[in-house]
């Protein structure tokens, strides 16, 4: 397996973070490729538990380099906390590299996302508030600032001042602390800041010369890319397996496996309204959010649980060309007497919608329909291999193999590192 990449197949929130430290145990190098400090990789091992926005999640095994790929957005102020927090526990990340070519989330970029979602009333996508679409809006208008622009103060300030100066122009009287202010608060972070940041696509070049096994780990899903999810309700940079190598600087001829994370079911978190076919009447949303904890690991807000949406899975594994899935929260599931899976979608009057007409971007002209499959009760405490899952289980894995024709790798049984089967 030499270069795997792990891709969100929803909406994001499937278990990537499990999924790429149970991985990691087994790489030399991991690399974050897309996103900021929006995602939320929740990480449960021998050194406690962990909700990591940035770092990468193979920062818990001594023997891999974890890097920060160009395409991640960093906030300098999160990503100090962050590796403060890891030190504190005894996680070293002496291996922790930084992309010079990754952006930096400035102050007035998390008020522009405010400000912004405030501008679209009814519209409003959810957003984290972290700064993100305006960072990304920055990057491609060609304003940023990049982690290799701390190396030279000077033109750093400069570039500041410009980006600055525009923000006041947005944000008026919004924009509240002086350009003084700012800049020395950002240089005392670079201090910190400045031994992690280097050419990472150099390091990643080599490792592959060298056949080592290298995981890029995606953020978000693939429903909330920015040019194939569920526009305009999506993030600002590419979530799908495409990112994953502009995001990191690694060829795609050398991206040997992509697999694509699939929550056992459907969740969808944002500001409320945005379309999901497959979500749950509210009473058995509510208790399978109770169950499985269904809260933002960023943000702490209750996610819209919903019935597995193969159809859109299937879409997934096109997009992204999945070789392999891992399936996680199956035993979240257990207890429901049946369970539904959406094979395909009607339009409101009643008339199918086939694979080629299918639209990310108009789920909210669409009803599902579903099969049903016979559900099942509490798993035996001790899973080793796949014949210990209740019959009911193995056939829903099964129907996910069929419908999204790819096969299932891993299944993850609960949120600790050793509770997952390989079959
Ligand atoms: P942004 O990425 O903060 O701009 O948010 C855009 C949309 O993506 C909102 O609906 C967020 O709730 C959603 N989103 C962003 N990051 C994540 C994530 O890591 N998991 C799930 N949803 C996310």
């Amino acid at each position: 397996m030499p270069t795997t990449v792990v891709i969100g197949a929803q909406w994001g929130d499937e278990g990537k973070g499990k999924v790429v430290d149970y991985l990691s145990q087994k790489m030399d190098f991991v690399v974050r490729v897309n996103g900021g400090p929006n995602a939320g990789h929740t990480v449960i091992n021998e050194y406690g538990e962990f909700k990591l926005h940035l770092v990468p999640a193979g920062i818990f095994n001594s023997k891999t380099i974890s890097i920060v790929g160009n395409g991640v957005a960093i906030d300098p102020k999160i990503l100090l906390g962050e590796i403060d927090d890891l030190n504190k526990k005894g996680i070293s990340c002496q291996n922790l590299k930084i992309s010079d070519k990754a952006h930096l989330i400035l102050p007035w970029h998390i008020l522009l996302d405010e400000l912004q979602e405030k501008e679209r009333g009814a519209n409003e996508i959810g957003t984290t508030k972290r700064g993100i679409g305006p960072v990304f809006s920055d990057k491609v208008g060609r304003f940023g600032l990049r982690a290799g622009d701390f190396i030279n103060e000077k033109e750093f300030s400069e570039k500041l001042f410009f980006s600055f100066n525009q923000a006041k122009n947005l944000l008026g009287e919004k924009l509240s602390f002086s350009f003084d202010e700012i800049l020395r608060k950002i240089l005392s972070q670079k201090t910190y800041l400045l031994s992690y940041i280097t050419q990472t696509e150099f390091i990643l070049w080599e490792a592959i010369a060298r056949k080592k096994n290298i995981l890029l780990e995606g953020a978000q899903g693939t429903l909330l890319d920015v040019d194939f999810g569920t526009y305009p309700d999506v993030t600002s940079s590419t979530c799908v397996a495409a990112g994953a190598s502009q995001g990191s600087g690694i060829p795609p001829k050398e991206i040997n496996e992509v697999i694509g994370v699939v929550k056992a079911y459907t969740t969808r978190v944002g500001a409320g309204e945005q379309p999901f076919p497959t979500e749950m009447p509210k009473e058995i949303s509510s208790a399978l959010r109770e169950k499985a904890n269904e809260y933002g690991a960023t943000t702490g807000r209750p996610r819209r649980c919903g019935w597995l949406d193969a159809f859109l899975l299937k879409y997934a594994a096109k997009i992204n060309g999945f070789t392999s899935l891992a399936v996680t929260r199956l035993d979240s599931l257990s207890g429901f007497e049946k369970l539904k899976i959406c094979f395909g979608y009607r339009t409101k009057e009643g008339k199918p919608i086939s694979f080629e007409q299918l639209s990310t971007s108009r789920l909210k002209e669409v009803q599902p329909v579903y099969l049903e499959a016979p559900g099942w009760q509490e798993f035996p405490k001790d899973c080793k291999k796949l014949s210990d899952l209740p019959k009911e289980a193995r056939k829903y894995l099964g129907k996910i193999k069929e419908l999204v024709e790819v096969p299932v790798r891993l299944i993850s049984l609960g949120p600790e590192r050793e509770q997952m089967l390989r079959v």
